[in-house]
């Protein structure tokens, strides 16, 4: 009897020890896949740091729009960036394309309101530290941005002496913005102010327009550049926040190891470092927000039935003739504050089929990508930078990599892990309460 309990003793002795070795066996397996084993060399990790959003400096605030930091703008346009009732059917808003879920992109290759546009939505989050508006750059702050797609007819489809009059007919907005620009101007005599004027495709409302004085046209401008200068005091409340690429790169700079170690798989950190290394994304997506802000043609074909994309180089004449650019008589700002207007890249040859950079923040939730929404997935755009074939139109700047379908992988596995909330979403993240 005794030797039969040893015997089942010793039996369960032998499981247990079997036991506790696979837990640390499961346990090595598991922590080796991530990555506090990888080394980054020091000039590897100050690349890293360059990236970390922590890097970021404060948005120095844009010197042509002077209400941009008040709050009260911003919530007086996160109104009107919800708003349906600034659009020629009352149906159109800004946040029909530009949706907070999808960190205010729509998920189309072209956006759509009242018709087909010819490119695809970005992500507006962060976009405030650009110079530069649009994917070919056609602006060069944010409230004259804001002023296109209201008098697009694909888009919002209105007219300028539309959304003045609105400013003044609805009493709540006409409190909050006579509180920042003081009184709004007396549109009431549709024989001196007609109900729909503007400078637009719409033949008739442009007659009208034609047929106003140039002083009472200057003073629905003015109301019409505020309304913009409004909107962009909203969209620059709307940036990324940590991410867990950021929580990584925190926790490797910490010396004192005062924080919780975040760590991103082996495949990821391959990828991070593909992604600053062999790949050469950083020469293009650099900064914290994975991004130059500067023009590149990087050989996408156009969209089918479609003649290639210009880019850059169509939109520079415009830029200076814009009446709502930096140097006109809308912006606050003096004509030598406009450098980036005064100094910009002008070689036509070179900014042929150029587009700007994008922010890589949160892309993997912001697809389809490029200016046409021309490619549905990471995996292909990918595919697309290890080919880099020549471009239809200019010169494609980057070249072809020749990387494994692994490491390929590898940099779309990093790439996700740059996804995390707005900043403040709660708040600025959705429409107004
Ligand atoms: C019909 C859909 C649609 C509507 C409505 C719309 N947008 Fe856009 N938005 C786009 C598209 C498409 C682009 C890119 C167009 C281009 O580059 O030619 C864009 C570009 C932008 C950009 C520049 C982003 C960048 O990366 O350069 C900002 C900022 C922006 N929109 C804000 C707004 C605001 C503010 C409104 C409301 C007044 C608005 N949009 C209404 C579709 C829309
Ligand atoms: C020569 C500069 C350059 C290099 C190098 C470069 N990019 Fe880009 N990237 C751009 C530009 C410019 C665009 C927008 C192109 C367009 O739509 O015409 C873009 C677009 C993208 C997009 C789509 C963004 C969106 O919102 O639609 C992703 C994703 C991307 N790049 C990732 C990468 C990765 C990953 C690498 C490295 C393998 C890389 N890029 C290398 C300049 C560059």
């Amino acid at each position: 009897m005794i030797g039969k309990a040893n015997k089942l003793g010793r039996h369960k002795i032998g499981l247990l020890i079997l036991l506790v070795c696979s837990v640390f066996l499961v346990l090595f397996i598991w922590r080796s896949n991530y990555s506090q084993f990888v080394d980054w060399s020091s000039e590897e990790l100050e690349i890293l740091q360059s990236l970390w959003l922590e890097s970021l400096p404060p948005l120095s605030p844009d010197q042509s729009n002077a209400i941009v930091d008040s709050t009260a703008a911003a919530k007086l346009g996160q109104q009107i960036f919800f708003d349906s009732q600034f659009s020629i059917n009352g149906e159109i808003s800004c946040a029909t394309c530009h949706q907070p879920q999808l960190y205010f992109s729509d998920g189309l290759n072209k956006a759509f309101a009242i018709g087909q546009t010819a490119r695809h939505t970005p992500s507006i989050v962060g976009v405030a530290y650009s110079p530069w508006f649009y994917w070919d750059g056609r602006k060069d702050s944010q409230w004259s941005q804001a002023l296109g797609p209201l008098e697009d007819p694909k888009e919002h489809g209105g007219n300028r002496m539309q959304y003045a009059r609105l400013m003044g007919s609805d009493e709540s907005y006409r409190i909050e913005y006579e509180a920042l620009f003081g009184n709004l101007p007396d549109f009431s005599d549709e024989s001196i102010f007609p109900v729909n004027a503007g400078p637009v495709q719409n033949p008739e409302w442009n007659a009208a327009w034609q047929m106003m004085t140039e002083d009472n046209r200057a003073q629905v401008n003015r109301v019409f550049s505020n309304i913009g200068k409004i909107l962009a005091a909203y969209e620059t409340r709307l940036m990324p926040s940590e991410t867990r690429f950021d929580a990584y790169v925190a926790s490797l700079l910490d010396e004192d190891n005062d924080l919780e170690p975040s760590l991103l798989t082996m495949d990821e950190a391959n990828g991070l470092r593909l992604f600053i290394g062999e790949a050469r994304c950083i020469e293009c997506h650099n900064g914290p927000l994975f991004t130059n802000n500067e023009f590149h043609n990087t050989g996408l074909l156009p969209s089918p039935g479609e003649l290639p994309d210009q880019g850059r180089t169509r939109v520079l004449q415009l830029l200076l003739e814009d009446p709502f650019n930096c140097y006109g008589g809308f912006s606050d700002a003096g004509i030598e504050q406009c450098t980036e207007l005064t100094y910009m890249r002008t070689n036509r040859t070179e900014l042929l089929g150029a587009m700007r950079t994008p922010t890589l923040r949160n892309i993997s939730a912001t697809a389809p990508y490029m200016h046409k929404g021309q490619i549905p997935n990471l995996a292909e755009v990918l595919k697309h930078y290890n080919q880099a074939e020549l471009a239809l139109i200019g010169h494609n700047e980057a070249e072809p990599l020749a990387l494994s379908r692994r490491q390929l992988q590898q940099i779309e596995l990093f790439l996700g892990t740059l996804d995390a909330p707005i900043i403040d979403s709660q708040v600025w993240g959705q429409p107004p309460l």
